[in-house]
C-alpha cells in the first residue's frame, strides 16, 4: 500500500514538536515512515507499521531525520577568489582586500561576465555538495551583479538552477550588497520593481555594515521592496556593531543574519519581533575573526536561531553543514539539539516554509537517512558528513558511493577484545 517504506531506525527526529529543543525533536523510537505519491502517508512505531511496500529503505539501526534547510547561502556566483584566501593567509584582512579593489567587486566583475547558464552550471557541484550534507531546501541570493541587469540574471540563473536539480531553491534578491555609483537609485527605481513584476525573488535583502550600507539606506529600500511583495531580511552587524538587528526587529524581517557583533538592545529587539537570528560560524572562521555570534544568548532570550553555510567565494567557500552544526556548538554555546534545529525546524521558519524542516504526516517527503544511531554525532563527528541517504518528494536522489574494497576482511580473526 506504500510506495517505499524506511524501517529499522534507531529512531526517526521528527522536529515535530513544540516546548524544549529536546521536545521540539518529538523523536520516535524504532519508528517506520512510509511514503506514498512524494508524500509522508504513515509515521510511527514500525511495530504498529500497517502495511508493505514494493521498495523498503533499511535504515541499519541509524536515525532518520527531516531534509535539511539552509536558510542563507551565495551559491551563485562567477570566478573564484582563492588567491585572496592566500592573501589573508599572508595576514591581510577581509575589508583591507576590499578596499584594494578586491571582495564582492572581484566576484561582480567575473559574475558580470558570466552567460545565465554558465551562472546556473557553476553552480551544481555546490548543491549536490549540499545534497551530500542532507539539504534538500536552500536560499540563494543574488548581490553579485551591482547593475540591474546583471542581477536580473542572476535571478534567471538561480529560477534555471531549480529545474535542472532536485534541491528546492528559495531566491533572495539581495539588492544592497556593496556600493556603486547611482546603486540606490537604481534599485529603487528599477531593479525592485522589475524583480518583483517578473517574481524572481521572495525576500530582499541588504547588507549593513560600515564598509557597506547603513541603516538608513537599508530601511529605505527594505521598506520599498516590502510594499511591492518582497519579504525583508538583513545582513547586520557582521565586523562591527551597527544597530542592524533593531532595523531588522523595526521592520519585521524574516530574519537578521551574522550578529557577530549585535548588541543586548539588539538581542532583545529580536526577541520582541520573533525575527529569527541565523548564524554563520564558517564566515567567522573562514575571516579569521574571533568573535563568534553569541547563540547562548539569543537562544536564552528567546530569539529562534537558525543556521548556515553561508557559502559564498569570498567568506565561506564550503558547503560543509556538519561544520557549522559543530561550531555553533563549540563557538556559539549552542547543544547538538538546538544545532540540528538549526539547520530543520529555525531553518525553515526563517525562510517561511512550514512544510520545511519537520517530518509528519501529510508533508512532503524530503527524508534524510544517517550512518550514526544520534542527531547528535552531527556536531560531535566534526566536519564529516554522516548522511547515507536523502530522499526529496519520495525520490532517493542521493545514497552514499561505494567504498572500492583491495580485499575483504573475510578470514581476519576478531582477536581478544
Ligand atoms: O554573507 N557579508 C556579506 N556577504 C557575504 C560575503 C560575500 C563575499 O565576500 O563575496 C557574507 O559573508
Amino acid at each position: 500500500m506504500f510506495d517505499l517504506v524506511i524501517r529499522n531506525t534507531s529512531e526517526i527526529v521528527t522536529c515535530d514538536g513544540a516546548g524544549t529543543p529536546e521536545e521540539v525533536l518529538k523523536p520516535i523510537p524504532k519508528g517506520a515512515i512510509g511514503i506514498k505519491s512524494g508524500r509522508i502517508d504513515w509515521l510511527g512505531p514500525e511495530s504498529e507499521l500497517p502495511g508493505e511496500a514494493d521498495d523498503v529503505i533499511d535504515a541499519r539501526g541509524s536515525f532518520v531525520g527531516p531534509g535539511l534547510v539552509d536558510p542563507h547561502t551565495h551559491l551563485v556566483f562567477g570566478g573564484d577568489r582563492s588567491a585572496e584566501f592566500e592573501q589573508r593567509c599572508r595576514g591581510a584582512t577581509y575589508l583591507e582586500i576590499a578596499n584594494a579593489g578586491g571582495g564582492i567587486k572581484r566576484t561582480v566583475e567575473a559574475t558580470r561576465a558570466a552567460t545565465e547558464k554558465e551562472l546556473a552550471y557553476g553552480a551544481v557541484p555546490r548543491l549536490v555538495n549540499l545534497l551530500a550534507h542532507g539539504v534538500t531546501t536552500v536560499e540563494v541570493k543574488s548581490g553579485y551583479g551591482l547593475e540591474v541587469n546583471a542581477e536580473l540574471k542572476m535571478l534567471r540563473a538561480i529560477k534555471a538552477l531549480e529545474g535542472v536539480q532536485p534541491v528546492t531553491l528559495v531566491p533572495t534578491l539581495l539588492a544592497l550588497h556593496t556600493r556603486g555609483e547611482g546603486w540606490l537609485e537604481a534599485v529603487l527605481d528599477d531593479l525592485l520593481p522589475r524583480a518583483a513584476e517578473a517574481k524572481l525573488a521572495v525576500f530582499c535583502d541588504a547588507f549593513v555594515e560600515k564598509s557597506a550600507f547603513t541603516v538608513d539606506e537599508a530601511r529605505r529600500v527594505l521598506t520599498a521592496a516590502k510594499e511591492l511583495g518582497l519579504q525583508p531580511r538583513l545582513h547586520v552587524d557582521q565586523l562591527t556593531p551597527g544597530g542592524g538587528a533593531e532595523l531588522a526587529a523595526e521592520l519585521g524581517a524574516a530574519t537578521a543574519d551574522h550578529l557577530e557583533h549585535v548588541s543586548p538592545e539588539g538581542i532583545a529587539a529580536l526577541a520582541r519581533s520573533g525575527t529569527v537570528a541565523v548564524l554563520a560560524p564558517t564566515s567567522t572562521l573562514f575571516l579569521r575573526e574571533r568573535k563568534y555570534a553569541p547563540g547562548r544568548a539569543l537562544a536564552d532570550a528567546g530569539v529562534p536561531v537558525a543556521l548556515c553555510t553561508n557559502c559564498n567565494p569570498g567568506s565561506s567557500m564550503t558547503e560543509n553543514v556538519s561544520l557549522v552544526m559543530g561550531l555553533a556548538c563549540l563557538e556559539c554555546g549552542l547543544t547538538p539539539a538546538e544545532a540540528y534545529l538549526g539547520f530543520t525546524r529555525n531553518a525553515a521558519r526563517a525562510l517561511k516554509l512550514p512544510d520545511a524542516g519537520r517530518l509528519f504526516v501529510g508533508g512532503p517527503a524530503d527524508v534524510v537517512v544517517y550512518q550514526c544511531p544520534s542527531y547528535r554525532t552531527l556536531p560531535y563527528h566534526l566536519g564529516q558528513s554522516e548522511v547515507r541517504q536523502v530522499l526529496k518528494g519520495g525520490l532517493l536522489c542521493w545514497e552514499l558511493g561505494r567504498v572500492v574494497r583491495k580485499s575483504s576482511l573475510r578470514g581476519v580473526a576478531d582477536g581478544p577484545r
